[in-house]
């Protein structure tokens, strides 16, 4: 029993709050197109951060029986009204999960801890949390499947109904979605995501330095670009190219092997953007400052031998990532070399956070 999960809520059945607070996460093995009701068309791994987070509080109320699905969604205290479609739709989906969802009127408070308009996609983190705060409502409701060991599967699963990358926001450190290959089992699977804990020393401690070159908002949405992987010409080789680097990056992780795990997650960057390029209405969303920082992290690698890679989101800002015993020499490097290339200088330290979503007090 998840006792943790039924003593956050505050109040009763009839009025009620819950908070949850989920960290973002970047993918390293990309999730690029689906299938079915938000399945992956290809698995995928991913690191938490630990500073970069959604915080949602659920308030529920008891209301006439018959009404339907109804809540209200605020950011910071204010309604937001641009997010009231995806919700909806999140909410019919979940439905299913949660019965008596309906019988309730919803409030959805979020906030983000990074700053605004810093271009850091904030869907995985706060539909994590949103999932997080129902799955609470659920366990406290009494639904058998909310109130066991399988409570992080079950919610995975639901978040991934809201955003997919968000399902692997349930959990601290590493996490993958979809089945890939460990020593010679299949592990994983496609409707939730599962924590990844064979890690090398190597990789235990890592950091995430993100480099804004571009916060305007995007100019097409990851909806449209998974929308855009069907018929794509490269579609049947996209899903072979990432379940052989989710195989190559796996061992890489379990054997601390940096060289496979730097060629991999580059491949990886590079490879989802020029899916975006190929596409039949294609467009670019890396900005002409990203190729210049992508050149001169290479350059300094080549010269230093530093352990860094980057990784890009699906955005123009670079994840600069390195093994947390190379902070000093990164930190240096973007001073001297790089920020001059970032918007307003700007760039966020943050790193692989271990401890993933945290129950809230209300
Ligand atoms: O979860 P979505 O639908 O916003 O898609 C996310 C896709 C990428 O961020 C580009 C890759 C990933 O695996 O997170």
């Amino acid at each position: 029993m998840n006792s943790f999960v039924i003593n956050s809520v505050k109040g009763d059945i009839n009025l009620g709050q819950v908070s949850w607070e989920a960290p973002s996460n970047i993918a390293l093995v990309k999730y690029w197109g689906k299938k079915g009701l938000q399945l992956p068309m290809n698995s995928s791994l991913s690191l938490s951060l630990s500073s970069s987070k959604t915080k949602t509080t659920l308030s529920w109320r008891k209301k006439p029986k018959g009404e339907g699905l109804s809540f209200d969604l605020l950011f910071e205290g204010k309604k937001k009204v641009q997010f009231q479609n995806k919700i909806s739709t999140f909410l019919e989906r979940v439905e299913d999960k949660i019965p008596n969802l309906k019988d309730y009127h919803l409030e959805f408070d979020s906030e983000n801890t990074f700053p605004h308009s810093v271009g850091i996609a904030s869907s995985a983190s706060s539909m994590a949390s949103l999932a997080l705060c129902l799955g609470s409502f659920a366990a406290y409701s009494g639904n058998e499947s909310f109130l066991g060991d399988t409570f992080f599967e079950e919610v995975s699963s639901m978040a991934r109904l809201g955003s997919g990358s968000a399902c692997r926001s349930i959990y601290g450190g590493w996490a993958s979605w979809g089945p890939y290959q460990i020593d010679n089992h299949e592990k994983g699977s496609d409707f939730y995501a599962t924590p990844f804990t064979k890690i090398d020393p190597l990789f235990k401690e890592m950091s995430d330095f993100i480099l804004i070159v571009d916060s305007s908002p995007k100019k097409v949405s990851s909806t449209k670009g998974h929308a855009l992987m069907e018929g794509h010409p490269f579609a049947e080789a996209r899903i072979l190219q990432a379940e052989n680097n989710m195989n190559k990056l796996v061992d890489s992780i379990i054997k601390g092997n940096w060289d496979v795990f730097q060629s991999v997650v580059e491949n990886e960057a590079l490879s989802l953007h020029s899916l975006m390029m190929s596409s039949k209405d294609p467009y670019i969303l890396m900005h002409p400052r990203s190729l210049v920082v992508i050149e001169k992290i290479k350059e300094m690698r080549a010269k230093t031998g530093v352990k860094c890679c980057f990784t890009l989101d699906a955005g123009p800002n670079i994840h600069l990532l390195c093994p947390k015993s190379e902070n000093t020499s990164i930190k240096r490097f973007i001073e001297s070399n790089l920020q001059e290339f970032l918007e307003n200088k700007n760039w966020i330290e943050d790193s692989v956070g271990s401890l993933g979503p945290k129950a809230l007090e209300c």
